[in-house]
Formats: C-alpha cells, sequence, structure tokens
C-alpha cells in the first residue's frame, strides 16, 4: 500500500516540503491542507510591492495549479486540521471529516499578535500577515492620509515606507528605545531610522499605545505620555505567535515552538515540523544557547527540504547560512547570519552612497553580514559564513581586498591582491 504524506500549513515549508518530498522520491498520497482560500501565495511582497501597487496579485501565487496537478499534491483549500490522533494515525478536520496518514508535516507557521488595548477592534486597525490584510490595507491606503504604525520591526518599517511612498502621513511607535531591536544591530537601527525621518516618517519610540478612540471617523491612537496621534488608518506590526496548539495538543514536545532536532523531527518519528512554526538549536548557536525559531522564507524553505528527506528516511541536518531581506524606499537590506553576541564589527563600501556592508565579529569569527544595496557583498557574505573562511575586521575594511577569491576559496589570490 502507498503511504500518505499529510502536510498541515500551505505556505512557504509546505509547499516546498511537498515538492521535495516528491523529487526524493515519495510516490504515495501527498495531501497539502491550507486554512486559507487563496493559492499558496509569497508573503514578502504584502507589505512592499503589493502594498504600492507596483506588484499585482496575480504575480503572488508560489506554483501554478498545473504544478500541483503534475505532482500529485492534493491541495485542499479552505481546509483546517483541528486535532491529530497518534494513535489512529488520523487528521481530523474542521468539517468532521479525517484522513489517515503515515507521515505528517507540521508547517503551520505563525500568526499575528494581536493589540490589546481599548479600541484595537476598531475597522481602521489593520494587521498584515495574509492575502486577506493586504487586501483590505491595499485598499484602504489609496484613501487614507495619516497612518500610525504600531511596531518598528520589519513588517513595520515595510508597511511605512510603502505608504510614504504613495504620500500618506506616517508616524511608527515603537515600544523599545530603537527600531528593529529584536532583530537588527544598533548601527542597522540607526541607519533606518535616518533613512526614514529623510522621507519624512516620524517616529514615537520607547512608547507605549495605551488606546485607540474614534470620534466620527476620526482615530486617534493614545500614548503612555498622553500624545494623541491623529489619522484614518493604523497598522500594527507588532510580531508573530507561532501555530503550535496542534502539535502541543497531541502531545508532541512544544516549547516556544514545535521542538524538532537538526533533521526536523518532532518527538514522533512519524511527525516532522518546519517552518515558523519549528524551534530548534541552529548549528551556528553558541554552545549554551537554547532553541530557536526562525521567521524567514530560506528557513522555511530550506528545512522544508530537510524535513521532507527525513521522511524518505535520510538523515540530511540542516545546515543552510540564514538570509533574510527588507525592502524600504530605494534600499535593498540583506542579511546573512545572525549576529548575536557579536563584539566587533567592520564596515564596507560607502555609507554616504547608501552602498555598504556591515560585518559582524564574535571574537575572530565572522558571525553575520548586513549589506545594503551591496547585493554581490551578500551573496559573497553567504558562501563565507558557509565555509568558515577565516577573515579580518581589517581585510573586509579594506576596498582593495579581494572577498570574491576568498569566498570561492583561493586564499592566495585574495591575499596576494592586497
Ligand atoms: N507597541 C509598539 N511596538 C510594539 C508593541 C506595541 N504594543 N509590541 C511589540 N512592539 C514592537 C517590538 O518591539 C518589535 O520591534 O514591534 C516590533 C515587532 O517586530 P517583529 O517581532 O520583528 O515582528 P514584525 O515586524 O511584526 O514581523 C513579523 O513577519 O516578515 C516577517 O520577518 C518578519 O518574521 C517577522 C514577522
Amino acid at each position: 500500500m502507498k503511504r500518505t504524506l499529510v502536510i498541515v500549513g500551505a505556505s512557504y515549508a509546505g509547499v516546498q516540503l511537498a515538492a521535495s518530498a516528491r523529487e526524493l522520491g515519495f510516490d504515495g498520497r501527498i495531501v497539502l491542507l491550507g486554512d486559507e482560500p487563496d493559492a499558496p501565495y509569497q508573503r514578502p511582497p504584502l507589505s512592499k510591492g503589493f502594498l504600492t501597487g507596483s506588484v499585482a496579485e496575480a504575480r503572488l501565487p508560489l506554483r501554478s495549479q498545473v504544478f500541483f496537478d503534475e505532482e500529485k499534491i492534493e491541495w485542499m483549500p479552505s481546509t483546517r486540521a483541528i486535532r491529530i490522533d497518534r494513535e489512529r494515525r488520523e487528521i481530523g478536520l474542521h468539517d468532521g471529516s479525517r484522513i489517515a496518514y503515515d507521515h505528517v508535516a507540521l508547517t503551520t507557521g505563525a500568526r499575528v499578535r494581536k493589540l490589546d488595548c481599548p479600541g484595537a477592534a476598531l475597522d481602521a486597525v489593520h494587521y498584515l500577515r495574509d492575502l486577506r490584510d493586504a487586501r483590505r490595507l491595499a485598499q484602504t491606503a489609496c484613501t487614507a492620509r495619516r497612518a500610525v504604525v504600531i511596531g518598528g520591526g520589519y513588517i513595520g518599517l515595510e508597511a511605512a515606507a510603502s505608504l510614504r511612498q504613495q504620500g500618506v502621513d506616517v508616524t511608527v511607535v515603537e515600544t523599545e528605545p530603537r527600531l528593529l531591536a529584536r532583530v537588527a544591530s544598533p548601527w542597522i537601527s540607526d541607519f533606518m531610522l535616518r533613512a526614514h525621518v529623510e522621507r519624512g516618517v516620524a517616529f514615537e519610540c520607547g512608547r507605549k499605545v495605551v488606546a485607540l478612540h474614534d470620534a466620527y471617523g476620526i482615530v486617534s491612537v493614545e500614548l503612555d505620555n498622553g500624545t494623541r496621534l491623529l489619522c484614518d488608518l493604523v497598522v500594527v506590526g507588532i510580531g508573530v505567535i507561532p501555530n503550535t496548539e496542534l502539535a502541543a495538543d497531541c502531545g508532541l514536545h512544544v516549547q516556544g515552538g514545535i521542538t524538532v532536532d537538526a533533521c526536523a523531527r518532532t518527538s514522533d518519528p512519524r511527525i516532522v515540523a518546519a517552518g515558523d512554526c519549528a524551534s530548534f538549536v541552529p548549528h551556528w548557536a553558541l554552545p549554551d544557547a537554547r532553541a530557536c525559531r526562525i521567521e524567514s522564507v530560506q528557513n522555511a524553505n530550506d528545512m522544508a527540504k530537510t524535513a521532507a528527506a527525513s521522511i524518505l528516511g535520510r538523515s540530511e541536518p540542516y545546515r543552510a547560512v540564514p538570509w533574510f531581506w527588507s525592502d524600504q524606499y530605494d534600499l535593498k537590506l540583506q542579511m546573512a547570519g545572525v549576529n548575536t553576541g557579536f563584539n566587533d564589527y567592520a564596515v564596507r563600501g560607502s555609507v554616504e552612497e547608501r552602498k555598504c556592508s556591515l560585518f559582524y565579529f564574535r571574537g575572530k569569527t565572522l558571525i553575520a553580514v548586513d549589506s545594503i544595496n551591496r547585493p554581490q557583498d551578500h551573496m559573497l557574505a553567504r558562501k563565507l559564513l558557509a565555509s568558515g573562511a577565516h577573515v579580518l575586521a581589517d581585510e573586509v575594511r579594506d576596498p582593495a581586498f579581494d572577498l570574491k577569491s576568498l569566498a570561492s576559496g583561493d586564499m592566495h589570490a585574495a591575499r596576494g591582491a592586497v
């Protein structure tokens, strides 16, 4: 009898996992359950091009229906898995039906964290996670004049940039003293703050929102110092919560995310997990580091490949270099590696021209590189980090130093060129 793989969650990780399972030779039934009505789509443009109107909805799908048909992947839209019965090996769906499985992949992603203050449910309040959110926001943004963005992470800043580019007055409210505190170095926080201020965005950092009010269509956002920001649109980007309930309810180990090993296996050998919902100890972590989740397209795709391999009985530990990106105005920010615990950094390129890269070191080890409008540095950084090549901060600062040769493993050419 052919085996059945049920994948719960039809976004990047789920779709990649289905594709990889087929590629690796899984010839059984693949069922891909998605609780959204739309065909799996790209999420990053939702806060960028889709919001400014430069990316049409027709360009969003991740894969065509032809792909699902040809690969015999049974994509089921608007279908919610509500229970996993591990003894009977069945998944219960929202409509009362059940699917028997041999393997389950949990690619359930994450949902937005909701604002929790009086007025949080006003119509003017928008979130930005799925296509329905983005459609509604894009429609409102066309006529909006003043917006308050709550949260100065990547979602908040990308939304701020997109709205500003459409002529909307924008104020960003962030509880931390600096922007992007969770994910970026103080240097990048400061650079991005200046980039937004130069384009007319106002900031209220270190402030909490205590209430939202609506007086005859005029919304005001009340801060903890008594300031009231008037607006007609509020965008909230205050982080995400992993969707782990399905895993926890059936007794899998969950701690801040669905716990998986280096091969994306949960505590049940028949169940793997990948993407935003999965928590693991990354290969680059310090010895005392705890498990973490990585929220990125790269992580979803690469972890899904590892998980697919595990389903096929292969043990291929996840060792990819993490990378991320964000587009705001004419700034292309690309990040490779994770800079946690860096104690030195070197800048390459020109900050004034907004074409530069920051190389982060922990001791003498290069651990991460953030590039601004230097895509070539980003690609080299990924190679350098993957190979563990040794480079000095002074070499990085020297424009004559040949990073390209070093990244391709030619140390003599790199160092001889100086
Ligand atoms: N008011 C203002 N700011 C807040 C509040 C609040 N009540 N609560 C949290 N914040 C701030 C945090 O300090 C943080 O700077 O909101 C920011 C949220 O940033 P992230 O946690 O990075 O989340 P977000 O920007 O929403 O992105 C969510 O989507 O595109 C992906 O990479 C992105 O994975 C991330 C996810």
